[in-house]
């Protein structure tokens, strides 16, 4: 009946998130309103976790991507199942760090990282450094010397596979600004380089060919072109790759029409690829990393919202505006995302008319979606849109000056404060 298995409806005909009222939750903290099921953050986290231990003898860390959803009790949570994180900004190091995340566990990304990024990764001793090109393994190379510390670095590789995934959100392709292609030498040359650097440790290869990948092919390939690389160092320059990183990307369901493998359906494609690559060049298996964020993230979460306005343009659609929009979920303006949404206040009754709710703000592609079908609904009513736990809170901004909404985490039937509501305050607060 819904997208997510952690959503129902109790007997007075209100959405619930783990067993918890959504309206009560609208009523006690105000709307737009971020709510995430710990308990399905867990055991989502637990799924991968357990995977690698199936597939890979434990020999392997899930980390998740915070750029998914990051505050500092989603990094507590994430700890707390001996998961490490992928991180991709001074911001998010910093936040995991504040929270208490082991730094051997963090995988630091980005195309551009700074100075001031490299140099706080280098002092909070990450554990693993992704360098994206020869100008930040040149700065990585001097910082190290300056503080006499070394840094275990992996490559970001771009497979050349094409997922198949919105053209934004599509990255292991040779046009990518991401990483080192391998059709050119560049990738080959990069690893020589990274062997010449003194004050670096070359420990292993990365890939990421996308996000919302809804198939396992696009994994297979990219494993077994990352797989021939690692034999090619082997063969030509004696190099050992220790961990390879494969990435995140796992598809979830947004909608009816999504149909996602079971997490481990991905995971047990690749790790056969990975093996049977090993056996058959007596390679030893890598150290395997996976970063799924969505994955873990999204299906955990709704946005719930108050609907105001209501415009009925007939023969053309009706328009639900709610106090929110794209400044809390800008993934309809930039990749039409689609959503399932549900009048929360109305759960158990049919969803028997279709709307395009609108945002608040000035913009008219400012939309959640269109031609939702929905439950007839009015001023005042709750609207819950589902699966939003990834990529919204984490990419909401304060256009129009708007307040960024409160994260409420819920478990065992409690809902606790995760991140405050912003404050007319808060928002000119570094004004001057
Ligand atoms: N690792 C790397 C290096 C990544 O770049 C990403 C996502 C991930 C892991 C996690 O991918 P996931 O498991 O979450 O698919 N804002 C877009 C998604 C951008 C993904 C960027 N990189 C969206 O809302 O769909």
């Amino acid at each position: 009946m819904f997208v997510s298995k952690n959503l129902d409806v109790n007997e007075k005909g209100n959405l619930t998130i783990g067993g918890i009222d959504t309206t009560e939750l609208a009523k006690e903290y105000g709307t737009p309103l971020y709510v995430m099921d710990e308990d399905l953050i867990r055991s989502n986290a637990r799924s991968f976790k357990d995977s690698i231990d199936r597939f890979y003898n434990g020999n392997g860390l899930v980390c998740y991507a915070s750029k998914a959803f990051a505050c500092k009790e989603m990094y507590r949570v994430i700890a707390s199942e001996g998961l490490g994180v992928d991180v991709v900004s001074g911001g998010e190091l910093y936040t995991a760090i504040s929270a208490g995340t082991d730094p051997e566990k963090i995988c630091m990304h980005g195309n551009n990282k700074t100075y001031d990024e490299l140099k706080m990764a280098i002092e909070y001793g990450v554990g693993r450094i992704v360098a994206d090109n020869i100008y930040e393994m040149n700065a990585l190379n001097a910082l190290c010397a300056e503080t006499g510390k070394k840094a275990n670095i992996l490559l970001r590789i771009k497979p050349g596979v094409d997922a198949h995934t919105h053209n934004f959100i599509r990255t292991g392709q040779i046009d990518s600004k991401f990483g080192f292609a391998l059709e050119t030498g560049e990738a080959f040359e990069a690893v020589k380089f990274a062997l010449e650097c003194d004050n670096l440790n070359f420990v292993g290869l990365h890939c990421h060919i996308g996000s919302q990948i809804l198939d396992t092919q696009g994994f297979e390939a990219a494993a077994e072109v990352m797989m021939t690389f690692i034999k090619k160092l082997r063969d030509e320059l004696d190099a050992n790759v220790r961990d390879l990183n494969l990435g995140g990307g796992f598809g979830i369901k947004y909608t009816e029409a999504d149909d996602p493998l079971p997490y481990e359906a991905f995971m047990e494609a690749v790790s056969i690829v990975v093996h049977k690559f090993c056996q058959e060049n007596d390679i030893p298996l890598p150290f395997i990393l996976i970063e799924p964020g969505r994955s873990i993230a999204a299906p955990a979460g709704i946005t719930l919202y108050t609907v105001g306005g209501k415009k009925i343009i007939p023969d053309i659609r009706t328009y639900v505006s709610v106090d929110g929009g794209m400044c809390d979920n800008p993934r309809y303006i930039l990749y039409q995302s689609e959503y399932d949404a549900v009048v929360a206040n109305k759960a158990a009754l049919p969803k028997n008319t279709t709307v395009t709710i609108a945002g608040k703000c000035c913009e008219s592609g400012d939309l959640i979606g269109e031609n939702m079908p929905l439950q007839e609904c009015e001023p005042g009513d709750i609207i819950a849109v589902c699966a939003t736990g990834a990529y919204n809170y984490s990419m909401s901004s304060n256009y129009n000056r708007l307040l960024k909404p409160a994260v409420v985490f819920v478990k065992n039937g409690k809902s606790r404060i995760a991140v405050r509501r912003e404050t007319l305050e808060d928002i000119v607060r570094n004004d001057v």
